[in-house]
């Protein structure tokens, strides 16, 4: 990849920088700015050499229609408190946009769009778009590592029109995860959770080879509970995955990789009824699963003691709501005694799973925190992202 340290003449250079700004957000408040903190190094490093910047990012799921709860505007003016600078966003369509120069009757030097994926045409990756989007710009960074997975067309296809650079977090992130994987000491042990069922089910059997055991709660783990016949009553989970997890099985017949999968649970008739203990056959239809039970944590807890590596992407319940986070928290405390006996090699990785760490006020206690989560399990599986492999192809 080139090096933007090489790149001499950035002083009014109008740089399209996509980001990562997809941070929790309730009630128009921030709930967690890890990801915003994370892209300060790059911000700073363009506003000191004087470039203009017009950042790209997205914020939750908005599927191509334009969703007011889904703006970036939180966003952009908790970056401005943090830049101690006055940001422009725009909000008109940007398809009616293109070589224009944005910055002409502006004196803000930094151009925030709103959130890109009120667009269709970015998750389709469409040229026109991206040729459009750089149009307005000389130059693209990639400071989004956490979206490099996705082939859009502000994280893929610009590349085909500007000339292309990593940012200086894609670039950290990189370094830590080549270190954890090409260094990793077994026995290593995979906790995999959160509610994005569909972007993870597929990774797992990936993953089989790689790894002696892999822990599977939250969402994911509804759809191998209902695989094995238990009732699950309205938990949440992803249709049509019954070929997914019956890859799944065959594969754990080929590798010495344990799957392991929660015993009993927590459940709650919505997410702020007061939390019960069920065994798995007892869970009724009118409930749902939204926490792993005693037996669980204590059968989790026995094997981060017993490992030398552990990755964690995802919760184990609904942790909005502190009477299910109680698995969550317990993993999160076995992962940092374990640690402090200098016998673990631990990282994290994921939105929720960083809010969860930054709650707990125990996110140094970890070896490596990354901002990702479903970029950082497709790296681990050993796949090659498409927004790395476009930034290597445009050099
Ligand atoms: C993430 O939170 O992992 C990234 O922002 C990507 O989001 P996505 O899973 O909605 O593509």
């Amino acid at each position: 990849m080139k090096n933007l340290r090489d790149f001499k003449y950035l002083k009014n250079t109008r740089v399209l920088l996509r980001l990562d700004l997809n941070v929790p957000i309730k009630d128009g408040f921030i709930t967690d700015e890890t990801r915003i903190i994370k892209i300060i190094p790059i911000m700073k490093y363009l506003i000191k050499e004087n470039a203009k910047v017009i950042i790209i990012s997205h914020v939750g799921r908005p599927k191509g229609k334009i969703n007011p709860q889904l703006s970036l505007k939180p966003i952009k003016e908790n970056l401005e408190n943090k830049l101690s600078q006055k940001i422009h966003l725009i909000s008109d369509d940007l398809k009616k946009i293109k070589n224009t120069n944005l910055f002409e009757k502006l004196s803000e030097r930094i151009i925030f769009f709103e959130n890109i994926r009120f667009y269709k045409e970015e998750e389709n990756n469409d040229l026109d778009f991206s040729r459009d989007l750089a149009s307005l710009a000389d130059i693209y960074i990639n400071d989004a590592f956490s979206c490099s997975h996705r082939n859009h067309a502000s994280v893929t296809s610009i590349t085909e029109f500007l000339p292309s650079y990593p940012g200086i977090q894609l670039i950290s992130e990189i370094e830590a995860l080549e270190k954890v994987t090409n260094n990793i000491e077994k026995p290593v042990t995979c906790i995999m959770g959160g509610s994005k069922i569909s972007t993870k089910i597929g990774i797992i059997k990936n993953l089989i080879p790689r790894f002696n055991n892999i822990v599977i709660v939250g969402g994911m783990a509804n759809n191998i509970l209902n695989y094995k016949n238990f009732q699950i009553g309205k938990s949440i989970q992803e249709t049509k995955c019954g070929d997914i997890i019956k890859d799944i099985f065959n594969e754990l017949k080929k590798f010495p990789c344990s799957l392991i999968y929660p015993k009993d649970v927590i459940v709650g008739k919505n997410f702020n009824d007061k939390p019960s203990v069920r065994d798995l056959a007892e869970i009724r239809n009118d409930e749902m699963i939204l926490d792993i039970g005693p037996k669980t944590i204590k059968e989790i807890n026995g094997l981060i003691n017993k490992s030398k590596t552990v990755l964690w992407n995802g919760p184990a319940g609904y942790c909005e709501n502190p009477d299910f986070a109680k698995g969550s928290i317990e993993i999160a405390k076995s992962i940092i005694n374990k640690s402090k006996t200098n016998s673990l090699y631990s990282v994290a990785g994921g939105g929720d799973t960083i809010a969860l760490l930054n709650k707990l006020k125990a996110i140094e206690n970890f070896d490596f925190v990354s901002t990702a989560g479903g970029a950082f399990l497709e790296y681990l599986e050993g796949k090659d992202l498409p927004g790395i492999k476009a930034l290597k192809n445009h050099v």
